[in-house]
């Protein structure tokens, strides 16, 4: 089955009306993983930096706890995504796309779903370093992925700051690039994954 939805249209504009490309659409199910996923992680940056410059507290001990839960239901979604991506491919950028953005695209992209792995892997990883146990929401018991180790935690605790910010950086890309498409362009990229569409 095509990755293009039904509304897709390459026919002549209307004689007088701006000639505007259109772009097939990502699939229903892609954009409600984008969207939720875009949401969680807001809060998770949000959540992250704040919670660690709080001082000892239950607040602070349930904030942590509530960035484990969310961060790793985003490993989870972005498990499904990459099997979605894997049965069916991302759209056909349009033609307005020039060659250099046609590059950079799909490696922002992989950069992106990359992060999207190996911050809560790094996360659940640093947390068993710790010896902190995740009961996830209060439901599932999660094993721990190594024992114990105050220096290995040390090094995770790090790799987990720098991957963040990382992610901040290359979502800064991801965002001026739906900018410079959108209102700069009019290319219709960011109707590819809004829900209406
Ligand atoms: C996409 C998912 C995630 C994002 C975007 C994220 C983001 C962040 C950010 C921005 C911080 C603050 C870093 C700092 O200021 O040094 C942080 C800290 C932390 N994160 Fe995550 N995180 C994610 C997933 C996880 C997961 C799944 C876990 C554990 C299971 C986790 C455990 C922690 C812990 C324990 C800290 C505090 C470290 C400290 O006390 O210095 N994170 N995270
Ligand atoms: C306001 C925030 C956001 C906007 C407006 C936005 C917009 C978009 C748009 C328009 C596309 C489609 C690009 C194309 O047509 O090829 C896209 C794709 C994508 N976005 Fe975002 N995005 C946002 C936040 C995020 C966040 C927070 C993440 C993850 C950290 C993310 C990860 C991705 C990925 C991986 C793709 C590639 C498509 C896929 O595999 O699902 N986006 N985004």
């Amino acid at each position: 089955m095509s990755w293009a939805t039904r509304s897709t249209s390459r026919s002549a504009p209307t004689p007088g009306a701006e000639a505007r490309p259109s772009a097939e659409a990502y699939r229903p199910f892609a954009k409600a993983l984008h969207w939720v996923t875009a949401v969680a992680v807001f809060g998770l940056l949000g959540l992250g930096l704040w919670m660690t410059g709080l001082p000892i507290s239950l607040t602070k001990l349930q904030a942590y706890a509530w960035h484990k839960w969310i961060g790793l239901t985003v490993l989870l979604f972005t498990l499904a995504r990459l099997a979605w991506r894997w049965h069916s491919p991302p759209p056909p950028l349009p033609d307005t796309v020039t060659a250099w953005e046609r590059r950079l695209a799909p490696l922002s992209h992989g950069a992106l779903l990359v992060l999207l792995l190996a911050l809560p892997i790094s996360g659940w990883l640093m947390s068993s370093a710790g010896g902190v146990d995740i009961f996830w929401f209060g439901l599932v018991s999660l094993p721990n992925l190594v024992p114990r180790n105050p220096d290995l935690f040390d090094v995770l605790r790090t790799t987990h700051h720098w991957l963040a910010w990382t992610l901040m950086v290359v979502l800064a890309l991801h965002l001026a690039a739906v900018v410079r498409h959108d209102i700069l362009r009019h290319d219709g990229i960011f109707r590819r994954m809004w829900p209406s569409r």
